[in-house]
């Protein structure tokens, strides 16, 4: 009995729009009690900072499976073990780390699909000197905050999403080959607001969005870069600068992010798990 006092839980506002700090213990976390809890926080808040918690990969799995559904990676065998995955620009961790490059701009996961993740958990294992810091921002706060005259004409747009034109941000030039390979991955057309259950609306933007449908290429291009312009204002905005061992868990359905650049063979090592996405785009 003498132990059930003793759990931590402080709960602070990392800034006006956009991020909490929550210190707490492993057995807090990872008992599941405060699970609603957390759940309600990363919805109203998008992201959620767990400074220094140190979770070892099989934490980090326990916790993910006490908010929701473990997603595994795309490709991975159905019926695979649970597992946190490497974010690296290391390819003798990671082989297709390259394919990450596209994180350095501002995404929402998972644009390819009609459902995307809900959230994902990542965790500072290894840190670059320099850089590598995460950036986020409120796309719920962003579209809020916009004129009430504009809304509506945004809610009655289409976006076409495709995973090339995020490739293209870090490799203007790729061979045929390359490019080919990327196209093959399809195309998603989105609406440019989310209406979601709870009734909350959220910009849907981000590197993969490749045109407004019914707009010409500059019109469409002026629009996006004009809305995510917008959206990544200070006020809509967390940065975080990462410690060792800090976790991190963002509602990937209302937030962008992106990472800061850093030296690529300085070692930096995140460890990601997701949960699966609940709600279709709308
Ligand atoms: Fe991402």
């Amino acid at each position: 009995m003498a132990t059930a006092a003793t759990s931590l839980w402080d709960v602070t506002e990392a800034a006006p729009k956009i991020g909490t700090l929550i210190r707490t213990d492993k057995e807090t976390l990872l008992s599941g009690d405060k699970a609603s809890e957390i759940r309600a926080i990363m919805e109203a808040r998008g992201v959620i900072v767990f400074p220094q918690i140190n979770l070892t990969d099989d934490e980090q799995i326990a916790f993910t499976h006490t908010l929701g559904t473990f997603a595994h990676e795309d490709g991975e065998a159905a019926g695979g073990k649970d597992a946190v995955y490497p974010i690296t620009m290391d390819e003798s961790i990671n082989p297709i780390a390259s394919y990450l490059k596209g994180a350095f701009f501002w995404h929402i996961d998972g644009t390819m699909s009609d459902q995307p993740i809900l959230a994902s958990i990542m965790s500072a294992r290894a840190l670059a000197p320099t850089g590598g810091e995460t950036d986020f921002c409120n796309t719920y706060a962003a579209f809020d905050s916009l004129p009430e005259s504009e809304k509506d004409d945004l809610r009655k747009l289409q976006v076409v999403h495709a995973m090339w034109r995020s490739q293209l941000y870090w490799k203007p030039e790729p061979s045929f080959a390359e490019l080919q390979s990327w196209v093959a991955r399809g195309r998603n057309v989105l609406p440019l607001v989310w209406k979601h259950r709870s009734e909350r609306e959220s910009l849907v933007l981000g590197a993969t969005a490749l045109e407004v449908e019914g707009l010409n290429t500059a019109e469409s291009e002026l629009l996006l870069v004009r809305l995510r312009d917008w959206a990544t204002q200070p006020q809509f905005c967390y940065r975080h600068t990462w410690s060792l061992g800090d976790m991190v868990i963002w509602d990937n359905t209302g937030t962008m992010h992106r990472a800061l650049p850093y030296d690529h063979k300085s070692g930096r090592l995140m460890m990601r798990t997701k949960l699966e996405g609940e709600e279709a785009f709308a």
